[in-house]
């Protein structure tokens, strides 16, 4: 394929003059995020550096909160390295890299230690004493792993993690956490007309004051989640809307494979449940997935039955709820003793019981919903991006452990394991970097605000509306040319309002989105087979040699015989 077909010239940034109102600081790292990735690096790092920690909500507002079924490790004597190595490698549909896969899963241990050092509040195992040398703590589990590996605080394991990890880094000094704040884009040198490609810090909207601040720094990391918000039904919080993606396709990083948009087979369905998952820890427990009639189905579609991979049990949903025109299918765990479904999945038995919906007696209606985005920004095993200084870490990233498909519970782990590499990585690097020069700050002054913020909001929805019938669970080359041809006009759009009006939040996420979403197609067009999470009617074969999506927004460096 020709490189010019992956070549797209970044957007005009509204240029840095300076500003009497926005505001100027100075940190040694700056983490963009306040996840599981983000709290992790940060808390990694030593206590002599000034840390800044941004959300640009609340600070609990990301994925990891809402994480339920838990984080995979090799942690019991009866599990091995190798098992979970090629249980994700099977699950990954012949993509994953196997050096990532190995060196996640090598770490894992390391990985879960350091977070009980921490404090989380893992279940235990009741059937655990001393002296049986077992492992203390109770692991479930969920599609495509082959053993019980998976930890986990009861069913709201994510919750359990962050609310640990925020009262450490509350404890820390030298951290700064800080709410509310919406980074627009990358400070870079190239961005600022001088010499090399470092990266500087980053531009941040303070919904506080409206302002946008600078944000110097001698690091900038990246661990600001998914893009999962691009579709109209996902199970992620709003916020979900790939700004560290785009934010680094702007300041010059490739891509990676953005057509694996991952789809969580059992989210609640009911009109007033708004992205409610349905663990599949479920599923590893013994629940079973019916059609309305109360027949299974899952036996006919692959031998692991309800505990496939995910793309297998999501695509059987999808062709049995087409095949019936039903509107959602049923999983059923009501086999199970009452106190073991109350005890092991507190939250889920709650919140369906809010519904009307008692899980003890009564089957859950579920539908699949966009949940994980695999592809990000190509980061290697230090976290490092292509442009010096800057990092990203958790799903924003793009390291190879997913291949085509993400094995469950393999994305907090993979938080963990690369926020602590580039933790090391940037104190091994500390003493090359001297605090960067003050920088220009943002110039607001060709702009005004907006008087038809109803643009926004419409575009919004049309980009979800679109991406979810044309770019869903089962594509084809006519869908992916009608979103293609529908995201252009509104990059257009998008970027002239961006040009004449003041930022805000709902902006610079629509912008953002708007971007993933253009680079989720391009990726998707240019993939011609089905593979993993990526299912077209055009191109049902596998091909022989797999290989990544890889988008580049830089020009192709000349060869010697132009
Ligand atoms: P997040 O936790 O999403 O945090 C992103 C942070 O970036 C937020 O603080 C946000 O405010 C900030 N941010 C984003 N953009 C900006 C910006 N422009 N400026 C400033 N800040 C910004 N994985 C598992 O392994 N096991 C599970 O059991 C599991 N369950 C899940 C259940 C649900 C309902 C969901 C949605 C996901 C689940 N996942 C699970 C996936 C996993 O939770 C996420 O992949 C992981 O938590 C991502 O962590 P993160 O730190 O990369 O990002
Ligand atoms: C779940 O609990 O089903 C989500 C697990 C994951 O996304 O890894």
């Amino acid at each position: 394929m020709p490189y010019a077909q992956v070549y797209c010239a970044a957007p005009h940034p509204q240029l840095p003059v300076p500003s009497d109102m926005s505001q100027q600081f100075q940190h040694d790292v700056l983490v963009i995020g306040s996840g599981a990735a983000g709290l992790s690096l940060a808390l990694n790092l030593p206590d002599h550096l000034r840390i800044a920690v941004l959300s640009k909500a609340e600070l609990a507002n990301g994925s990891t909160y809402w994480a339920q079924g838990g984080v995979a490790a090799v942690l019991d004597d009866s599990d091995t390295v190798q098992s979970h190595v090629e249980d994700t490698l099977d699950a990954g549909g012949g993509l994953c890299r196997e050096s990532a896969v190995r060196f996640t899963v090598e770490h894992s241990r390391e990985a879960i230690d350091w977070l009980i050092e921490q404090g989380v509040p893992f279940t235990r195992d009741e059937r655990h004493s001393v002296d049986d040398g077992g492992f203390e703590f109770h692991l479930t589990r969920e599609g495509g792993h082959s053993h019980r590996r998976i930890i986990h605080a009861a069913d709201a394991t994510g919750a359990a993690i962050f609310t640990t990890l925020l009262e450490q880094a509350r404890k820390r000094p030298n951290i700064e956490l800080l709410d509310q704040r919406v980074a627009v884009d990358l400070i870079t040198q190239q961005r600022l007309g001088q010499e090399g490609e470092r990266c500087l810090g980053a531009y941040v909207l303070n919904r506080h004051s409206g302002e946008v601040d600078t944000f110097g720094a001698r690091f900038t990391v990246l661990a600001t989640g998914g893009a999962a918000k691009v579709y109209l039904y996902t199970s992620n919080p709003d916020g979900a809307c790939g700004d560290g993606i785009a934010m680094a396709w702007r300041a010059g990083c490739r891509v990676a494979n953005l057509e694996f948009n991952q789809f969580h087979p059992t989210c609640l369905y009911h009109p007033q449940a708004k992205s409610f998952l349905i663990t599949e820890a479920l599923r590893g427990e013994g629940a079973l997935l019916r059609l309305p009639s109360g027949e299974r189905f899952m036996p006919r579609f692959d031998p692991r039955e309800e505990l496939a991979p995910r793309d297998i049990v999501a695509r059987a949903i999808d062709h049995e709820m087409k095949r019936l025109g039903v509107d959602c299918v049923y999983l059923d765990i009501t086999h199970k003793p009452a106190a073991f479904i109350k005890s092991h999945f507190p939250t889920v038995y709650e919140r369906c019981l809010a519904f009307g919906i008692d899980i003890t007696r009564q089957p859950i209606p579920v539908v699949p919903a966009a949940h994980y985005t695999c592809g990000g920004v190509m980061v290697d095993e230090r976290g490092h991006t292509d442009v010096p200084g800057l990092y990203a870490i958790g799903e924003t990233s793009f390291t190879g452990l997913h291949g085509a498909n993400r094995m469950a519970s393999n994305s907090l782990l993979e938080c963990f394991v690369y926020a602590r590499a580039a933790a090391a990585d940037i104190q091994a690097n500390l003493h090359q970097v001297s605090p960067a020069a003050p920088l220009p700050a943002w110039d607001a002054s060709q702009v005004t605000d907006s008087d038809e913020d109803v643009i926004i909001a419409h575009n919004w929805d049309e980009l979800r509306r679109f991406m979810w019938d044309y770019v869903g669970i089962v594509r084809t080359s006519k869908r992916l040319q009608r979103a293609e041809h529908r995201v252009r006009l509104l990059l257009d759009e998008i970027d002239e309002f961006y040009s004449n009006y003041k930022v805000s939040r709902d902006l610079i996420e629509l912008r953002n989105l708007a971007q993933v979403a253009e680079l989720m197609i391009r990726s998707a067009m240019l993939r011609k087979e089905s593979r993993g999470l990526h299912y077209t009617l055009d191109y049902p074969q596998l091909l022989d040699a797999p290989k990544d999506t890889v988008l580049s927004p830089r020009p192709p460096a000349p060869s010697a015989d132009d």
